[in-house]
C-alpha cells in the first residue's frame, strides 16, 4: 500500500482576524518524508490540522490522494506530542481502537511491529512515555494509513527513547510506505527522519530544503551542514523562496 501525495494550493489559514498561514503552497510526494519547522506559534500544528482534516481551512485547497480534505478521514492518521490513550482500557484495547474492524489479531500484530509484544494486557498507567508512545503509533497504524502526521510526539522523551523511537519510526515509514509529515523543534531529529525539510515563518514557507543524504541519515559532517543551514533559517529571516 503506498502513500498520498499531498498537495496544498494557495493555503491560508485564519483564526479571527489572526492570519496564521498566508498562501502556502507545498507538494508532499507520496511516501516522501516532511518535516516542519520553525519558531513557536508559526502554523506548524495548524497546518498539520488543516492536512488532517481536524481544522477548517479559511482559503484554498488542501488535497490528499487526489481529493479534497472536508473532514477527519481515517487514511489520514495523527499522533500527538501526548499519547492519548484511554486509561481505562488496555493496551490491546486502546490500539483496537484505531482499527476499522475491531479485529485483534490485527492489533496483536502491530503491536508486535513497534516491539510492545506481550504487553497487550497492560494499562496504559502502568507504561513508561515511550511506550505509551509505542501504543498510539500501533493505534494510527492499525488502519494501514496513507498519511501519517506527528505533532512533536518525541519531545516529551528522554534522549535515548527518542532516539529509538525515530529508528522505529523511520523502519515502519520505509516499510509501509505511507507519506510522513513530521513536527519537530529538534533540526536533528527533522534532518534524520526527512527527505525535505520545510522551515514556515510569518505565516509563509521560508525554506524548502531536500535532505540528499542516503539513509540512515548518519551524523557525519553533510549532516552537520545540513543542521547549521536549517537552524540559521530558523534564527534569522531569509528570503521567501516558495
Ligand atoms: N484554535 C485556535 N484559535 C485561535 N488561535 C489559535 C488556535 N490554534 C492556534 N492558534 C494560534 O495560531 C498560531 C499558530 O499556532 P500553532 O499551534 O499552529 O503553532 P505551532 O507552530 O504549532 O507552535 P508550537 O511550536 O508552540 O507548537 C498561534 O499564534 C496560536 O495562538
Ligand atoms: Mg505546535
Amino acid at each position: 500500500m503506498n502513500g498520498y501525495e499531498i498537495n496544498l494550493h494557495h493555503l491560508t489559514k485564519a483564526y479571527g482576524s489572526h492570519l496564521v498561514l498566508q498562501d502556502i503552497n507545498l507538494t508532499v510526494q507520496a511516501g516522501e518524508s516532511v518535516a516542519l519547522v520553525g519558531k513557536s506559534g508559526c502554523g506548524k500544528s495548524t497546518l498539520l490540522r488543516l492536512i488532517s482534516g481536524l481544522t477548517s481551512k479559511t482559503q484554498g485547497h488542501i488535497i490528499v490522494g487526489g481529493r479534497e480534505v472536508c473532514a477527519v478521514n481515517p487514511e489520514i492518521r495523527f499522533l500527538f506530542q501526548n499519547a492519548r490513550l484511554l486509561p481505562w482500557k488496555t493496551v490491546l484495547e486502546n490500539v483496537i481502537l484505531g482499527s476499522p474492524d475491531r479485529d485483534q489479531d490485527t492489533a496483536r500484530r502491530v503491536l508486535q511491529e513497534v516491539g510492545l509484544q506481550g504487553r497487550e494486557d497492560a494499562w496504559p498507567g502502568d507504561l513508561s512515555g515511550g511506550q505509551q508512545q509505542r501504543v498510539a503509533l500501533a493505534r494510527a497504524l492499525i488502519g494501514r494509513p496513507r498519511v501519517l502526521l506527528l505533532d512533536e510526539p518525541l519531545s516529551a522523551l528522554d534522549a535515548l527513547t527518542r532516539l529509538h523511537m525515530q529508528r522505529l519510526i523511520e523502519r515502519l515509514w520505509q516499510e509501509l510506505g505511507f507519506t510522513l509529515v513530521l513536527v519537530t523543534h529538534d533540526v536533528s531529529e527533522a534532518v534524520y527522519l526527512a527527505d525535505r525539510v520545510v522551515l514556515i515563518e510569518d505565516g509563509h514557507i521560508r525554506m524548502n530544503q531536500p535532505i540528499e543524504l542516503v539513509r540512515p541519515h548518519g551524523k557525519g559532517p553533510e549532516t552537520i551542514q545540513y543542521e547549521k543551514r536549517i537552524l540559521n533559517g530558523i534564527m534569522k529571516p531569509q528570503k521567501k523562496i516558495v
